[in-house]
């Protein structure tokens, strides 16, 4: 047996929804909250599977962690491991990312290789090579990744793609390592200044400067400090997209603007209205555009907006385009959504003006959608996180009733995702049923 999400439409969605911290921030605070030298709390966490499993791994290398409701606190004083257990090999990508902070606690690490989402080549390349750069041994084996180093220093380096995992990994390194450490061509996503923000808030020496550039020096040690996390942008745009995508009206609170701009710009290009104040955004449409959007690292259109926006674009009157430059293979949800009566060609040529990074992979980076067709609720397999939301989104706004399965990966990463639909009035309920043989 297995759970599925059984998912009736009931019309337009209406109300108010509270988003709490980032799924991409919360586990990077847990997993920097490993430097101090006294405990760290983090407040505003998500209620997702995602923080579980990395309490659950900062508890295998001993530290003591104490949950209370949404505040999460980090004692890394009682660490003793410097091995990851091989059973998180695959949950999620945050392994990678405590290699810098065990090296500067114990000198050594194990970590289990990175999972996450089925969403093409997920190297770590950038991660290992930076980390050899600040002079840490690395051996890659089947199972994970051993690393040593006795003396972490600082390095110039230059990431080949503004990677939002390995600026982190650096910026978790760099903070306790010897001497001076120049980033180049680094992330500058929300989330990942949020994590720098928070190191500084810890007592690292961090200068952000234009250019995608970050000046690192190396402190003696850190302490623990306290941050109350920022709302989740993804989740945020996925909820103002369901009250669209039904011809309703959803309030957003707890995510502000500034983390919303591109996707605000984007739909009220579309046609969409917003009422936004300083704690909520809400967005309402008389009739939606089509229109051409590619993926972008920030400030452009992320990429985990890409296939809420595709859903919603199923049900814009003309032809859309959604062309995704970040990742090879983020257009797995697609067949389902047809299978629903969607109407989606995918390509694998650039429909659009950035450089294609899959040059010829066999994957499609492009969609174009003939919006209007009406959907049809069928049964769905889900094959990852943001492309279930589509499900949930085009379900929503379906005739008839969707099944959907493989809600474990929607679980990882929305917050009490059951509540909030209910709250919208849709009428979502979860179940046991058998499990389905493959995903659509
Ligand atoms: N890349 C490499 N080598 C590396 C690292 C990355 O080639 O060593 C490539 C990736 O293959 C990809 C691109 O660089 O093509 C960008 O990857 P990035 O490292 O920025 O992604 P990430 O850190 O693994 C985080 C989020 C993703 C989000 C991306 C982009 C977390 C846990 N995950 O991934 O979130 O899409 O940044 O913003 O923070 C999601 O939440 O559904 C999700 C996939």
């Amino acid at each position: 047996m297995t759970t599925a999400w059984v998912v009736n439409p009931v019309g337009p969605l209406r109300g108010d929804v509270a988003v709490r911290g980032s799924k991409n921030a919360v586990t990077k605070h847990l997993v920097a909250s490993m430097l101090g030298n006294s405990p760290s709390t983090i407040s505003n966490c998500p209620d997702i599977g995602d923080v579980d499993i990395t309490i659950s791994m900062l508890e295998a290398l001993g530290c003591e962690v104490d949950r209370n409701d949404t505040t999460v606190t980090v004692n890394p004083g009682t660490l003793h491991s410097s091995r990851v257990p091989i059973r998180f090999s695959g949950m999620n990508r945050i392994p990678i990312l405590m290699l810098g902070p065990l090296l500067h606690s114990v000198g050594e690490a194990f970590v289990p290789l990175v999972g996450g989402d089925d969403i093409g080549s997920r190297p770590i390349d950038f991660h290992t090579d930076a980390l050899k750069k600040m002079g840490a041994e690395i051996n890659i084996t089947e199972e994970g990744l051993e690393a040593k180093a006795s003396n972490l220093r600082g390095a110039h380096i230059e990431l080949p793609y503004p990677s939002v995992g390995a600026t982190e990994s650096v910026l978790m390194t760099a903070v306790l390592a010897q001497g001076r450490t120049v980033l180049d061509g680094a992330a500058t996503e929300p989330e990942v200044i949020e994590l720098a923000l928070f190191l500084q808030r810890m007592g690292a020496r961090i200068e952000m400067r234009p250019n995608r550039r970050y000046i690192i020096d190396g402190v003696d040690e850190l302490s623990g400090a306290s941050h109350h996390l920022k709302g989740d942008r993804i989740e945020a745009f996925s909820y103002l997209t369901a009250g669209l995508i039904t011809g309703g009206e959803v309030r957003v609170q707890g995510c502000s603007q500034d983390r919303l701009v591109t996707a605000i710009s984007t739909l009220s290009r579309m046609g969409a209205r917003f009422e936004i104040t300083d704690s909520s955004v809400s967005a309402w449409a008389d009739k939606l555009e089509p229109a051409a959007v590619e993926t972008d690292t920030h400030p452009g259109f992320m990429t985990d907006w890409q296939s809420p926006m595709v859903a919603l674009f199923t049900q814009c009157e003309g032809l859309s385009v959604m062309y995704e430059t970040v990742y090879e293979n983020r257009f797995t949800y697609v067949p389902a959504l047809n299978k629903m009566g969607a109407q989606i060609e995918t390509y694998n040529t650039a429909l659009g003006s950035i450089d294609q990074r899959f040059v010829g992979s066999s994957t499609p980076c492009s969609v174009i959608v003939r919006g209007g067709a009406p959907l049809q609720g069928t049964d769905v397999v889900v094959p990852d996180i943001r492309g279930g939301f589509a499900y949930v989104l085009a379900a929503a706004s379906a005739e008839g009733t969707t099944t959907i399965t493989g809600t474990h990966h929607l679980d990882r990463g929305y917050n009490r995702p059951i509540e909030n639909f209910t709250e919208l009035g849709l009428d979502i309920k979860r179940i046991e049923v058998p499990k389905p043989p493959e995903a659509d």
